[in-house]
């Protein structure tokens, strides 16, 4: 028996290099074990929750499907495809939702922490758990890869299972998450974790120039003779390129205090990373994107109306 996983991607623009070894690249690793089944869903009705420029939307569902299959998704393989072409998930959400309570709901970290930041609390974002448990259980999902921040999220999911399973009997599965670690932090070009918000980012598939003036920003400290912050982010290319970390420490102290060459290296390394990823991303047309995205569809589909056909039985809306 295969494991059934899938994972929900936010449409939500630009990636950096800390996104691809913190959880781009582990998953498309996962996709290459062939014990795996797996789904990959691009989570567009919950990016409405904040987005709400139907063009920025649409750029972005386009930028990360181009981003999954660039960096090594094989869609003969995987199920990729979109949330708003399976009306399913809509459907068995509903279910969940009059089975969970408002103050349950209330108790999730990410709804808390989001209106927390300014974001106005829709009731789209408030139920947004129960959205996310219909995306899993659908197709009798075992493993969900997921970061630190979903964790809750999946406990959410196991409840609304419970709660199914209690009123009606034994017909949705419970999954775990895995959290998905990747390489551990990627610092930023400041030093603190790389993140869109904080400006610090190297992008994933900027072009070579714009690689090269991201790592010449990276802010050095004159006290030492190895300057970390470059060292931290060029550790975490190297192993990438099967290179070893011993080869890299000779590389800083033969050009101890020399930054520019330090950092020219690095910039040199992150090319030859990124540059074949890159290549593949620009051949990628909208059109070999749509058609991705509607074989996906097609299979999705089909295993979620036999799902969603044996729900229908059991709550008593199929007479
Ligand atoms: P950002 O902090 O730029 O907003 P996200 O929160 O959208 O990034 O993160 C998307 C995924 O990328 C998460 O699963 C997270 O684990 C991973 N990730 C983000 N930043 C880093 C980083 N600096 N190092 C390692 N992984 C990261
Ligand atoms: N909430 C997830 C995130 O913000 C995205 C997501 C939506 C998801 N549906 C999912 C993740 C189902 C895993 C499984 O990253």
């Amino acid at each position: 028996m295969k494991k059934r996983i899938l994972t929900g991607l936010q449409p939500s623009g630009t990636l950096h290099i800390g996104n691809y070894f913190g959880s781009l690249k582990p998953l498309v690793d996962l996709t290459h074990d062939e014990n795996n089944e797996v789904y990959l869903m691009v989570a567009d009705y919950h990016a409405l929750t904040s987005v709400r420029d139907g063009a920025l939307l649409k750029q972005y569902i386009y930028d990360i499907v181009r981003d999954y299959l660039a960096a090594g998704v094989d869609p003969k393989k995987v199920t990729l495809f979109r949330q708003s072409d399976n009306q399913y998930h809509m459907e068995l959400g509903w279910v969940l939702n009059c089975l969970v309570t408002v103050p349950f709901l209330m108790q999730a970290h990410s709804y808390k922490d989001k209106v927390a930041k300014g974001l106005e609390a829709n009731a789209g974002l408030f139920t947004y758990p129960m959205l996310m448990a219909a995306d899993i259980v659908l197709y009798d999902i075992d493993v969900v890869p997921v970061g630190e921040d979903q964790r809750q999220h999946l406990e959410y999911t196991r409840e609304a299972v419970t709660k199914f399973n209690n009123a009606y009997g034994n017909v949705l599965k419970e999954p775990k998450e895995l959290i998905v670690n990747g390489v551990g932090v990627v610092p930023g070009t400041d030093g603190q974790k790389m993140s869109k918000s904080y400006k610090n980012t190297i992008p994933l598939f900027g072009t070579t120039e714009e690689i090269h003036k991201a790592v010449m920003s990276i802010v050095t400290d004159s006290s030492g003779n190895r300057p970390e912050n470059v060292y931290n982010i060029h550790k975490t290319v190297y192993r990438a390129l099967g290179k070893s970390e011993p080869e890299l420490v000779e590389l800083y102290e033969a050009n101890a205090g020399k930054y520019k060459i330090l950092k020219d290296t690095l910039a040199a390394d992150i090319e030859t990373l990124v540059a074949p990823m890159r290549a593949k991303r620009e051949s990628i047309t909208d059109e070999e994107i749509k058609a991705v995205l509607k074989d996906g569809a097609d299979k999705a589909k089909a295993y979620a109306a036999n799902k969603m056909h044996t729900v229908r039985q059991t709550i008593g809306i199929a007479l």
